[in-house]
């Protein structure tokens, strides 16, 4: 069985809205089960993330999907709590060669949410990591999918308060299923 990890943080549930369609989409692929896991601040001690076994979790996934609202035009100081937490990950080598991706949403349509994917995405890099942008060409899509335009990741825009718009459910469910089947391709080389 193949696994995806989508770890994200969320206060208000439109993050998390996000992260179960992603799942949604990476367990509707044959073979592949999609887990999604919270990042609490319960688990943030004097300013450190520490859940050991969220870590292992992911440690057995062969891809990681990154979720984090965006605030102050970044990732939520939970989320940057708990990359900081992966540097054992980093000088360990434990996460090379896993897929990732990474998706946002913020209220605003221009809400400066690319800061928050390329950071995912430069976390991604850090850690050895296979970044997998979205895929989807805005504008011809026949689904109307990536509203927003972004190529590097999904970037959402709030619809009220913790709701998320349907063609941003729509999109991430085809980003867990694009990670689904691209795992599902590798696997067959
Ligand atoms: C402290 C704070 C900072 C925020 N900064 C931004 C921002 O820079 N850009 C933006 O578009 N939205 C911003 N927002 C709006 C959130 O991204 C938005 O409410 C998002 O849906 C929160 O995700 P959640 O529902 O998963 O908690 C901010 C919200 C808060 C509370």
């Amino acid at each position: 069985m193949i696994k995806v990890g989508v770890v994200y943080h969320s206060v208000c549930g439109s993050t998390r809205t996000l992260a179960e369609a992603i799942v949604d989409g990476i367990n509707s692929i044959p073979g592949c089960e999609g887990e999604a896991l919270a990042i609490k601040g319960e688990h943030i001690i004097q300013g450190r993330y520490h859940n050991p076994e969220l870590m292992l979790r992911l440690d057995q996934c062969n891809g990681i999907v990154f979720g984090s609202p965006t605030f102050m035009g970044s990732v939520s100081a939970q989320f940057k709590a708990f990359m900081d937490a992966a540097s054992e990950r980093y000088s360990g080598r434990g996460w090379v060669d896993k897929l990732s991706a990474g998706f946002t949403i913020g209220s605003n349509f221009s809400g400066d949410q690319l800061n928050t994917i390329s950071t995912l995405q430069i976390f991604a890099a850090q850690m050895g990591m296979l970044w997998v942008p979205l895929g989807i060409l805005p504008n011809h899509d026949v689904k109307r999918r990536n509203r927003s335009g972004c190529q590097s990741g999904l970037v959402a825009v709030v619809e009220g308060e913790g709701t998320v718009h349907e063609l941003d459910y729509h999109t991430a469910l085809y980003m867990g299923e694009r990670i689904g089947q691209l795992l599902g391709r590798l696997q067959l080389l």
